[in-house]
């Protein structure tokens, strides 16, 4: 299938809704100065083809995406040993929220909500290397050089009370293992990754390659069973208390940030790359999502 014109369109219906609707994340300066009115979007297919319309070239916050490629080294270094202190259940909370934690022993239901983040956060620092290791394979993935934006890292670390309560909290239950500060530095700079769209649709490739690397040839980034695992927990908890939602209109696995970012599979064809920075009150792109339902719509691409 020819994927530009499917992109080129979906461009042009949704540039004329662009900051009409949603709010932009405004916790920090760096996020809340970001244009509302940008919309991008690019997919690479499992054969390495690539298409892109918009904005795909503008880098952006990734946030809560880069929750995917933290959950990828952890699986990675750790096998099955991983899931002792993170669950795999949907919360139906929102991202930030600590209200399961405490009836749940200090065990975070999934790894894509901010304790379970912490908590896989936690274990790389226990590996070493953990900040080092991440952009490593980031820039590895796409094939060009990424890096932290420190700004937002240090106005994440300033503004972040709740992911300081979260991790002190899990601290206090003894599923941290490490200082909280060292954890919550990893976890903040991973929120502040710039990437941009076609660097996001390369890097998840992955995950439609049952694991193996985007560029050929290359050995695999993760296992064929690890990379299921992970597609599942996308369908099941990658947008949070909407997860039922994005199943049901677009039914792909997703993983969604607050900087306005979604990345999205179709297993054994693509992945694909959507941004645009308004949030609707879940705290995902509503241009994004409905990005995704257009093109699901209209390309019969679905895992159902
Ligand atoms: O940790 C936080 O709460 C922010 N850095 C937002 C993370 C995020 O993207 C949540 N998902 N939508």
């Amino acid at each position: 299938m020819n994927f530009q014109p499917v992109l080129d369109a979906i461009d042009a219906e949704l540039r004329p809704l662009l900051g009409a609707e949603g709010q932009v994340a405004s916790y920090i300066p760096a996020l809340a100065r970001v244009p509302a009115a940008q919309f991008g979007i690019a997919l690479r297919t499992c054969d390495g083809h690539e298409a892109a319309a918009g904005d795909a070239d503008t880098p952006f916050s990734i946030q809560s995406i880069s929750k995917l490629f933290t959950l990828t080294l952890a699986m990675r270094r750790l096998g099955d040993a991983l899931w002792e202190r993170i669950g795999r259940e949907p919360s139906g909370n929102p991202f930030n929220s600590l209200v399961q934690l405490e009836h749940e022993h200090g065990v975070p239901r999934n790894p894509f909500i901010n304790a379970g983040a912490i908590a896989v956060a936690d274990r790389l620092v226990s590996l070493g290397h953990a900040k080092a290791d991440l952009l490593a394979l980031m820039s590895d993935l796409c094939g060009e050089a990424i890096a932290y934006d420190e700004e937002v890292a240090a106005s994440e670390a300033v503004t972040g009370f709740r992911n300081i309560a979260l991790a002190n909290f899990m601290k206090s239950f003894g599923k941290i293992d490490n200082d909280v500060r060292e954890v919550l530095s990893l976890y903040f700079h991973q929120c502040a990754i710039r990437m941009n769209c076609r660097q996001l649709a390369r890097a998840a490739a992955f995950l439609c390659r049952d694991g193996a690397h985007p560029s050929d040839g290359e050995p695999e980034v993760t296992t064929e069973r690890h990379t299921r695992r992970i597609n599942a927990l996308m369908l099941t908890c990658g947008t949070y208390d909407a997860a039922g939602d994005v199943a049901f209109s677009i039914g792909l696995p997703c993983k969604s940030g607050v900087g306005g970012g979604i990345v999205a599979v179709v297993p054994d064809q693509l992945t694909l790359c959507v941004w645009s920075p308004a949030l609707d009150a879940n705290g995902n792109s509503l241009l994004g999502l409905k990005a995704l339902e257009l093109f699901a719509t209209r390309t019969g691409l679905s895992i159902f």
